[in-house]
């Protein structure tokens, strides 16, 4: 397990995604506020970036831009079809005002 920082957490624009590169990984941050959630950055179903979906702030999803599926950004489970198969997540918190991430 490697802790990287992402950044200060006011770089995290509040209520939306950004995409975020890790060595060769593609991660998508969500910020609700306070809470944060990372995701890899692609969808389950036809490997698009989930960055460049629509979040919802009140059932905590993000929407694939594609073709529509849905996923809880804490889960990284789909809600609606036409993914099936969850999208992996990490561990987020925020450290004196940085975000760090826990990959493996
Ligand atoms: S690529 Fe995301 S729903 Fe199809």
């Amino acid at each position: 397990m490697t802790t990287t920082q992402l950044g200060d957490l006011s770089t995290f624009p509040d209520g939306s995604a950004s995409a975020h590169r890790v060595g060769s990984r593609n991660l998508v941050v969500v910020r609700f506020g306070e809470d944060l959630f990372i995701l890899d950055d692609r969808c389950s179903h036809e490997d698009f970036p989930l960055s460049l979906g629509e979040v919802n702030a009140e059932t905590r999803e993000i929407e694939c831009e594609r073709h529509g599926a849905m996923f809880d950004v804490a889960s990284g489970q789909p809600t609606s079809f036409p993914a099936t198969r969850a999208v992996p997540t990490y561990t987020v918190r925020v450290v004196d005002g940085q975000v760090e991430v826990d990959l493996p």
